[in-house]
């Protein structure tokens, strides 16, 4: 019989790299993200290093984490650096306005964000103050950390202990400066990105805060002023989160049926539109793709679990959510040649996280085994593809039924492929142009129901397994993949 969906690899056309950084995170200051889930501090019983879990370190070690952005979001407009350095008894507390109003007592500063990176071998991304800053205050911040001359600031990093500078190349400038982070217009926005680009020196990869969703005029604005400077801009962020229906109804993370199934999986595909559109601008006054378009915060925004703190953003996550996982990280690797980096919100306990934490209890999520099994696709070359796939469809909405992206690496080609359809195996026959194959194998994630998702103290319903390939003949094979499925293909 044949097979309902078909993908063509051109493998001798793999040209364009994944930038690692696609599979980038996000930890904020923000309910339990930073305090409780990456850092307990020294006198906690949770078995930690210099106050960092030990065991959130050897998950995100695992699932080869290669980048983390941090303080914020919003937080980062909010947030004075200088409060968060120095011995820790000394440091001010502050109030968290934008999440929960809870006090913080700044025992996570620069130097502990920096440490938990080298920790976790990730690169750090630090997000800067514009909404209520100054320049010279952000100015400073990157001499503090980058700096290698002898200065005030030089000085202080080494009263308070670190000698060397870090090598930070990632800085943002600002966030979601048209909300949150100053309610300001695009045109006002881009002068004052040019003025806070301009005085933060250094061989930096600067971000400008970009558009929301689809504020293509947002892109249009920033675009046209900021790359009057050349140099001063490297990359754009885009923001986009995957709701069940819209921001005014958000939907359960665990309590849906099909019909919030599908739903959330056409929002999501959104994503694609989004890229595309935001790119013919980007185009327009970077055609050689020099700036990269930066997606620093994605992923499913569901309704608080009941009974927990409304401005902690902690949900669970099921299967649906490593589907939404699989089909972004396809589309950031089918947009490799403008995606340069993408970080989903957030790393532990809050929105799509990898991971949740309970006191000293730990889960991994349905979304980290996704990553660990995307990682393949890390710094490989993406091949250009043909998918041929018909639709899934219900309550008037239509979605592919498989999704996929394929890249390859020292030889070794690796196949993500989703299956959309929760009720129905697809199979799908893969060809190979430009190159042999003969040996197979794959890996799969998936559970018995949609909303399966795993648990505190319970065995684990959603996880990431072997799965078997049968060999390919000619360059050619057929795979079948069940039902509400994220699955990797390896061929070499
Ligand atoms: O990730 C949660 C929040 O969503 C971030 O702080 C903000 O940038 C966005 O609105």
């Amino acid at each position: 019989t044949l097979a309902q969906s078909s993908l063509t690899l051109h493998t001798d056309q793999a040209e364009t790299k994944i930038n690692r950084e696609i599979y980038g995170h996000f930890a904020e200051h923000l309910g339990h993200c930073i305090y409780g889930g990456i850092y307990v501090g020294e006198d906690s019983d949770i078995p930690n290093i210099r106050g960092f879990r030990l065991d959130v370190i050897g998950a995100l070690k695992d699932m080869n984490i290669p980048l983390l952005r941090w303080p914020g979001g919003c937080f980062a407009d909010t947030y004075n650096w200088k409060d968060g350095i120095g011995p820790k008894h000394k440091r001010p507390s502050m109030v968290n306005v934008h999440w929960g109003g809870v006090t913080e007592d700044n025992s996570f500063g620069t130097h502990e964000f920096l440490d938990f990176c080298e920790l976790i071998n990730a690169e750090p991304y630090i997000n800067l103050n514009v909404g209520s800053g100054t320049v010279r205050e952000a100015a400073e911040w990157v001499e503090y950390v980058t700096s290698a001359n002898i200065s005030p600031m030089t000085d202080l990093r080494k009263q308070n202990g670190r000698e060397e500078p870090w090598n930070v190349k990632y800085w943002g400038i600002g966030n979601e400066n048209w909300g949150c982070g100053g309610n300001m217009t695009p045109e006002y926005y881009a002068d004052l990105y040019n003025r806070f680009a301009g005085y933060c020196r250094g061989d930096l990869y600067r971000i400008a805060g970009g558009p929301n969703v689809d504020d293509y005029n947002w892109m249009e604005v920033l675009m046209q002023k900021t790359t009057r400077h050349r140099q001063l801009v490297q990359g754009v962020s885009l923001h986009n989160y995957t709701f069940t229906t819209s921001w005014n109804d958000k939907g359960s993370a665990t309590d849906f049926d099909e019909k919030g199934w599908i739903s959330v999986l056409d929002n999501t595909l959104r994503m694609e539109t989004l890229i595309e559109r935001h790119s013919t601008i980007m185009d327009k006054y970077d055609p050689e793709k020099r700036i990269g378009l930066i997606v620093d915060e994605w992923g499913n925004w569901f309704n608080v679990e009941p009974g927990t703190n409304p401005g902690f953003l902690y949900q669970q996550n099921t299967l649906r959510d490593a589907l939404v996982a699989g089909i972004n990280l396809n589309l950031f690797n089918n947009h490799a040649d403008r995606v340069k980096m993408a970080n989903i919100a957030q790393t532990v306990n809050v929105l799509q996280s990898v991971i949740l934490t309970k006191e000293e209890q730990m889960v991994l999520t349905p979304t980290y085994y996704v990553f660990k099994m995307y990682s393949v696709h890390q710094d490989a070359n993406l091949i250009p593809a043909n998918l041929k796939t018909g639709k899934y469809e219900l309550d008037g909405k239509s979605v592919p039924a498989v999704h996929a992206s394929a890249s390859t690496k020292d030889g070794q080609v690796s196949i993500t492929l989703c299956n959309l359809n929760p009720n129905k195996a697809e199979s799908i026959d893969i060809t190979l142009t430009g190159q042999e194959v003969s040996s197979a194998s794959g890996q799969i994630v998936t559970a018995k129901n949609m909303n399966d998702y795993n648990d505190f103290g319970q065995e684990e319903k959603v996880t990431l397994k072997s799965f078997d390939v049968k060999k390919p003949k000619d360059g050619k094979l057929t795979v079948e993949i069940p039902a509400k499925s994220v699955v990797l293909v390896q061929l070499k």
